[in-house]
């Protein structure tokens, strides 16, 4: 099985896509390859973040890698938190987090969002990127305790739970990370 190197400190991205690749790659996290220190993310795109990581990591592994920015993208606050969507009220405290968007849609109908990744992956070759997007809506109020991030703000498109409410194995099959991964499995196989 292949080995490839997940440039993230995430550990819920680390699971999810574990699950999503197990079988077909071997996924080392950071740990495994001895690599302590903090990825950049200096940028004010999640297309540049995601590069930044790649690019940055490659070039201290020399092996090939690959990492995943990602965030929220509210139609009504014209993309927000997007880019921010980690440390959007301050921190990175998801729960601070989620009471800003739902405080900031209080007078709004119109509750759509999406969560958006990015995956790069990089080697000798250079950098390829792979997107992934689930559409959907922001709730009411947080609704479930399972998953991370904005998970129990997130109704996905044809349901009426939240991820955080719906089970793991239900949101891999569908969520953004999913979609972006998949594009970037079917890349690696045609590689070989
Ligand atoms: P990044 O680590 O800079 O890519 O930050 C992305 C942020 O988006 C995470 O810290 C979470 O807050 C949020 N996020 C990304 N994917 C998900 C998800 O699948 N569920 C909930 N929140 C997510």
């Amino acid at each position: 099985m292949k080995d490839i190197c997940f440039a993230t400190n995430n550990a819920h991205k680390l699971e999810e896509v574990r699950i999503i690749l197990g079988g077909r790659f071997n996924v080392l996290s950071l740990k495994q390859v001895d690599f302590a220190g903090e990825l950049p993310e200096t940028h004010e795109t999640i297309e540049e973040n995601s590069l930044e990581k790649a690019e940055y990591l490659f070039d201290k592994l020399g092996i090939p890698v690959f990492s995943e920015d990602s965030g929220l993208e509210v139609d009504a606050l014209n993309g927000r938190p997007g880019v921010h969507t980690a440390h959007y009220a301050g921190d990175r405290n998801a729960i601070r987090n989620m009471d800003k968007v739902i405080s900031e849609l209080s007078n709004e109908s119109d509750r759509s969002a999406q969560f958006r990744a990015v995956i790069t992956y990089m080697d000798e070759s250079g950098p390829r990127q792979f997107e992934g997007i689930i559409k959907g809506a922001i709730a009411p109020e947080k609704m479930g305790e399972d998953g991370f991030g904005y998970d129990p703000i997130f109704i996905p498109e044809g349901y009426d739970q939240t991820f955080a409410e719906l089970s793991a194995a239900t949101k891999n099959t569908m969520s953004h990370r999913k979609r972006s991964v998949e594009k970037l499995a079917q890349f690696l196989n045609s590689l070989n």
